[in-house]
C-alpha cells in the first residue's frame, strides 16, 4: 500500500505546484508564512516540516530562520523531494535539508526539534500512520514545543465538495472523515494543549498543539 502510495506522489510531483498555483488564490505562500508566524518561529528555531511536498512550508521557514536555527523537510515520495530541493538552490540557506522517510517512523534523536509543522496533509495519512505520526511529533518535540498544523476546511463549492469527500473516502477508515471533520480530539490525545484558529482565508483551519 504504501508503495503504491509513494509513487501516486512520485507522479502527482510532476504537476503538483501547477494545479496548487490553478486552484489556489494563496499565490504569494500567504498561509505558509501564516502558518509560521502562529507558531511563533524565531530565527534560531530548529523546524522540522512533515510531508513537505515540493517544500511549500520549508521554504517559506528560510525567511524567517538564519543559520543559527535549522530547517528540514521530510516526505516519503523522492520525487516530492527533488521538486523542493531544486527550489531550494537558489535559496542558498546553510541549514535547510530534505529527508526521505515515512513520517509515522522519524529518523531524529527525540527532543530535537523546537517547531513541527504539518501543511495540508495529515489528514491524507492513513489512521494508523497518522496515529504512530502524532506520537512521533511528540517525541522529537523539546519541552515547551509547539505542533502548528494546516488543514483544509470543508470546501464550499458543491463540486469541489464532493472531490473532497472523494478523496477521504479513498483514504479508506471511517476515522478519515472524522479527523477532517474535528482534529482537536485526535490531538488532544498527545498534547497537553490544543488550540484551534481559522485562516484570514476561511479556506484552512489551524491547530496549535504544546507539548
Ligand atoms: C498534499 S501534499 C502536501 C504538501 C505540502 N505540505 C504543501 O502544503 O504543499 C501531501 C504530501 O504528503 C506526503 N506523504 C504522504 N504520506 C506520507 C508518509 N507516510 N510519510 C511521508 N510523507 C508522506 C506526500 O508524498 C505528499 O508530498
Amino acid at each position: 500500500m504504501k508503495r503504491w502510495r509513494r509513487r501516486y506522489y512520485d507522479l502527482f510531483s510532476h504537476i503538483y505546484d501547477r494545479i496548487i498555483a490553478l486552484h489556489s488564490r494563496d499565490k504569494s505562500s500567504f498561509l505558509r508564512y501564516f502558518l509560521l508566524e502562529k507558531t511563533g518561529v524565531k530565527d534560531s528555531a530548529f523546524l522540522l516540516d512533515l510531508c513537505t511536498g515540493t517544500g511549500a512550508v520549508a521554504l517559506a521557514a528560510t525567511r524567517l530562520i538564519s543559520d543559527k536555527g535549522l530547517i528540514v523537510g521530510v516526505d516519503f515520495s523522492e520525487g516530492m523531494l527533488r521538486k523542493a530541493y531544486k527550489k531550494g538552490l537558489s535559496l542558498k540557506h546553510p541549514r535547510l535539508f530534505w529527508v526521505l522517510a515515512n513520517v509515522g517512523e522519524l529518523p531524529f534523536i527525540s527532543q530535537s526539534f523546537d517547531i513541527v509543522t504539518c501543511s495540508h496533509a495529515m489528514y491524507e495519512l492513513d489512521s494508523a500512520t497518522r496515529e504512530a505520526t502524532l506520537k512521533e511529533i511528540k517525541r522529537v518535540l523539546k519541552p515547551g514545543g509547539v505542533f502548528g498544523m494546516m488543514e483544509h476546511c470543508e470546501p464550499q463549492n458543491p463540486l469541489v465538495r464532493a472531490l473532497y469527500y472523494l478523496r477521504l473516502a479513498s483514504m479508506g477508515s471511517y476515522e478519515n472523515r472524522a479527523f477532517a471533520k474535528d482534529e482537536k480530539p485526535f490531538l488532544e490525545k498527545y498534547f497537553s494543549k490544543v488550540e484551534k484558529l481559522l485562516s484570514p482565508t476561511g479556506n484552512s483551519k489551524l491547530l496549535l498543539a504544546y507539548v
